[in-house]
């Protein structure tokens, strides 16, 4: 007997470089397979844009399973939940015509972002003598803080009055003498904050319930399940490019730490990756480019944080990376995103290994310093100078671009499973293999159409 009693297929979707690698529209293309889509980490500091019909979505905290009718979406208890924030994107959702009453569920378990979370990691991200991550700004990393600490508030805690107005109190004072100590901070009034999370808290609970037993339930009924990762690989607080990452597991990990779905009940891992690289925030970038070819990136792919309009840093694709990212999470199955953006260009440079003082690197390194040491070196890849926007065959695609997808494929050491040549859901590659797995996954049909090579 024993507890691996699943019969739901499930697969983990994770950013294999430093996010906004286009998870939400896979993710969203996916749907139409899978039962439930579900988060397990960050928070609002997500965006996850999805394009249906030239219509525009930035989900941040909402699966993107939401767009999909008869798909369920799930927040798991790894993410940190800012209840305003969810309210505001609940009742955008609505207003556009979405269903969520019914369909979204938030783990009792999950972590509240409070206003004090947001105004420290402003303080400090401005403090001098701090390291500047560039942060969203979101409270990510002090509620993180608060739940490893043992002194956050969770979901639950929300919905029982008579404890927020105690937490909310005790920490209120507490977070006040800190901030005003350390950074002259304006104190925040406790009255005024739980009478506004209270106001939240009733608003928030016919959504919560215990996340865990509605998913493994679900397995059980023999419905799937795919995981929807935030941020990316060289985000996690463990594997990234630390200190410049975000506060908790973004790789594939996460998901069974931050639903409570076990390790032995994940299939499989599919990892994105453009067919360049960004990033955005601080940090160390082997691959980066700068000047025209850096603009040229952003200006075709639209390389601006979804979340804060930022400039995303643009470089080429890093495979040192991309196996480490493989890795790190079981990538199966890669997805490559964005490849018209590369359409114009005559040749395309791919990072194909490490250099530091001179010597060739078979590691990534764990510090800083080391990461700024790293000399890329380059192979530098026929462009194809003809548009793959919205083509959806391996086929179609122009020869160069398919040898392109096969080197990459031959190097990260994974299988293509779909390509993306556009934003829209339909502008989209599937190879067959994968379309076999995929199609097992809710029973739903789609036509197979090729193969990468
Ligand atoms: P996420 O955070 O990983 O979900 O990615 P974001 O949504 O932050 O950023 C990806 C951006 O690229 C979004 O604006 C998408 O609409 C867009 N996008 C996704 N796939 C493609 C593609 O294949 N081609 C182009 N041109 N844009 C894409
Ligand atoms: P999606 O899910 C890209 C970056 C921030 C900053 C660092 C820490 O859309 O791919 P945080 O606010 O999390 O403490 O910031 O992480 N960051 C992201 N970059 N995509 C994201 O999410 C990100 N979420 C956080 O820019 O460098
Ligand atoms: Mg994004």
């Amino acid at each position: 007997m024993g507890w691996n009693l699943k019969k739901g297929k499930t697969a983990i979707i994770v950013g294999a470089q430093w996010g906004d690698e286009g998870k939400g529209k896979i993710v969203d293309v996916l749907s139409e397979n899978f039962s439930i889509v579900a988060r397990y980490a960050g928070g609002h500091n997500a965006g996850h844009t999805v394009i249906i019909n030239n219509k525009k979505f930035i989900l941040q905290l909402v699966p993107c399973g939401v767009l999909r009718s008869g798909c369920r979406s799930v927040i798991g208890n790894g993410v940190v939940l800012d209840p305003m924030a969810f309210l505001k994107e609940v009742a955008a959702l609505r207003d556009a015509g979405v269903k969520v009453d019914g369909t979204i569920s938030v783990s009792n378990r999950a972590h509240v972002i409070l206003p004090y979370h947001r105004m420290i990691e402003l303080a400090a991200e401005n403090a001098p003598g701090r390291v500047k991550i560039g942060t969203t700004s979101r409270g990510i990393g002090p509620a993180y803080e608060d739940k490893m600490g043992r002194r956050g508030l969770r979901v639950a805690d929300l919905l029982d009055l008579k404890l927020l107005k105690t937490h909310i109190e005790n920490a209120c004072r507490e977070k006040n003498m800190i901030a005003h100590a350390l950074f002259n901070s304006e104190p925040l009034d406790a009255d005024k904050m739980y009478h506004e999370y209270a106001d939240a808290a009733e608003k928030i609970s016919p959504f919560v319930c215990d996340t865990a037993v509605l998913l493994n339930q679900a397995l059980v009924n023999g419905e799937s399940i795919v995981f929807e990762g935030a941020q990316g690989t060289m985000l996690d607080i463990d594997h990234g490019t630390y200190p410049f990452v975000t506060s908790s597991s973004a790789t594939s990990g996460g998901a069974v730490t931050g639903t409570g779905v076990a390790p032995t009940a994940i299939d499989l891992v599919i990892g994105v990756t453009k067919a360049y690289c960004t990033r955005v925030g601080g940090g160390p970038f082997p691959s980066e480019v700068e000047g025209p070819n850096g603009d040229l990136l952003r200006a075709r792919g639209n390389e601006y944080g979804a979340v804060t309009g930022r400039p995303r840093r643009c470089g080429w694709l890093d495979l040192p990376l991309l196996r480490y990212a493989g890795m790190i999470n079981g990538i199966s199955w890669l997805v490559v995103t964005k490849l018209d953006v590369l359409d114009e260009l005559p040749e395309i440079p791919v990072c194909v290994g490490y250099k530091i003082d001179g010597k060739r690197m078979g590691t990534i390194p764990a510090q800083d310093s080391g990461y700024r040491k790293i000399e890329c070196i380059y192979k530098n890849w026929p462009g194809w100078r003809t548009s793959t926007l919205g083509i959806t065959s391996m086929d179609k695609l122009p020869k160069p671009a398919r040898e392109y997808l096969a080197f990459v494929e031959r190097e990260s050491g994974a299988r293509i499973g779909m390509v993306s040549t556009g934003p829209g859901r339909e502008q989209t590659i599937f190879v067959d293999e994968f379309l076999i797995w995929l199609n097992g996954a809710a029973g739903k049909g789609r036509q197979a159409k090729a193969r990468v090579q």
